[in-house]
């Protein structure tokens, strides 16, 4: 399965939706609030993009249904919502591109959110009742994913403080540990049984995200504190939680860290995403003079993610995977091409070494809102302008349709997309995977 993921809330316009993010936008809390994104709920603009990707070679693509939009009010189920939604399903399923469906992508509707949100134990039920509610809708999804990345909202909502519901810090890490993040699990299980019941042969994963962290020096004892820190309350915890109760473990991976001992606990983290913070509980990230850097700070390293997958098949033995993103912030598409191609030599390589994957799919459609970071971070396979609604097929983009249609790695014949200096970084990271045999 080679696909392409979105969310909701990061490529459709607001229309009738009622949700925190709407608020958190009007108090104009993100870079630029006003621009426009590539107005998905209009529809044909999500349909063009689909039927463009098809035509690369795509055969899956992972999607969002916004909470906020289908139950605006407690209980009141909005039909338009859900026949705009059935389209953009039948549109895929027509043209045999494998439909995985989000039920919650960091966005709560308004009144959820005022009643507290994840931090209120009322959402487990409120979210059973809504799975419900679409799995009743749509017996035939063949893949849904309950919750995105919970790990990445917990870190963001409550320590960074740059998301709704905004709280920071040491007590804000408490609350995620005592209420947001049993409720999040809770709430995984719940929908899951409740579309599972329902919709028969769907398949029921989360998609967790996994940041990965390597001691500086890796003969140090102490270097290695950090990161154990790091994984154990960022990756494992929610993986622990979640993996058991589902039927594939869904995995979005885009960078790491090197991470050096600091004796102190720094438990305020400043920014949204702990991976792209310098400072971690005991310890901070050192920066290597050769790294490649996305346009938003994060490392390329395809290394990290051929760890990763063996990390989650080691713990999880047995459950399949899926790769439910993977991307770049790259404006220029400059490393794009050089992202996937090393990124999925790595996912093979995995493979080889015995974790089950079964699917791919690449962060992101098109270029989309970047939550509090606006439209300035470009991950899309399909660039769009925020400004002029100036629409265009990356480069990259085709490269990857070329893996999918073929569904292979010819390295050789793959070449042409990369710059002379990216076909040696390539070659080097081709000849560290034979020695690592
Ligand atoms: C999220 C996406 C986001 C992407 C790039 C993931 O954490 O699921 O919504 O756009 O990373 O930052």
């Amino acid at each position: 399965m080679w696909g392409t993921a979105t969310a909701p809330f990061q490529v459709e316009e607001k229309g009738e939706r009622k949700t925190d993010w709407d608020s958190f936008i009007d108090r104009k809390k993100i870079v630029s609030p006003d621009e426009q994104g590539p107005n998905y709920w209009t529809p044909g603009n999500a349909e063009k993009d689909f039927s463009d990707l098809r035509n690369l070679g795509i055969n899956a693509q992972r999607l969002g249904f916004e909470w906020g939009r289908i139950e605006p009010e407690p209980g009141k189920i909005s039909q338009e919502a859900l026949r705009r939604y059935r389209g953009m399903i039948d549109f895929l399923k027509e043209r045999d591109i494998a439909p995985m469906v989000t039920l919650n992508h960091f966005v709560l509707p308004e009144w959820v959110a005022r009643q507290g949100g994840w931090e209120n134990k009322s959402i487990r039920e409120a979210f059973r009742h809504y799975a419900e509610v679409i799995a009743g809708n749509f017996p035939d999804i063949p893949y849904w994913i309950t919750i995105n990345e919970p790990n990445v909202l917990a870190a963001a909502g409550w320590a960074g403080g740059s998301w709704p519901p905004e709280k920071k810090g040491t007590k804000g890490l408490l609350t995620v540990l005592h209420s947001v993040s049993p409720n999040m699990i809770a709430a995984h299980e719940l929908a899951g049984n409740e579309l599972t019941k329902q919709s028969g042969s769907g398949k029921v994963g989360i998609a967790n995200a996994i940041s990965w962290y390597k001691p500086e020096n890796t003969m140090s004892p102490l270097d290695r504190i950090p990161g154990a820190v790091a994984d154990a309350l960022f990756n494992y915890k929610f993986l622990k939680g979640t993996i058991e109760n589902s039927d594939f473990a869904g995995i979005n991976f885009y960078s790491g860290y090197w991470l050096k001992f600091r004796p102190e606990f720094n438990g305020k983290m400043q920014k949204e995403f702990p991976m792209a913070n310098d400072e971690l509980p005991f310890g901070k990230v050192v920066r290597h003079n050769d790294e490649v850097l996305n346009d938003v700070g994060w490392p390329v390293v395809p290394g990290f993610f051929l760890e990763a997958l063996q990390y989650v098949h080691s713990k999880f033995k047995g459950k399949p995977v899926i790769i439910t993103e993977n991307g770049i912030a790259d404006r220029e598409d400059k490393l794009r091409s050089f992202y996937i191609l090393t990124h999925l030599i790595a996912m093979h390589e995995a493979m080889r070494s015995g974790v089950d994957v079964r699917g791919y799919f690449h962060w992101s459609a098109v270029d989309n809102l970047e939550w509090a970071e606006g439209f300035g971070p470009r991950f899309g396979l399909i660039a769009r302008d925020p400004k002029t609604g100036e629409r265009a097929i990356r480069q990259s983009a085709k490269l990857y349709g070329e893996i999918a249609k073929s569904n292979e790695i010819d390295v050789n014949k793959l070449e042409e997309y990369l710059t002379p200096e990216q076909k040696i970084l390539t070659k080097k990271f081709l000849k560290s995977l034979e020695r690592s045999v």
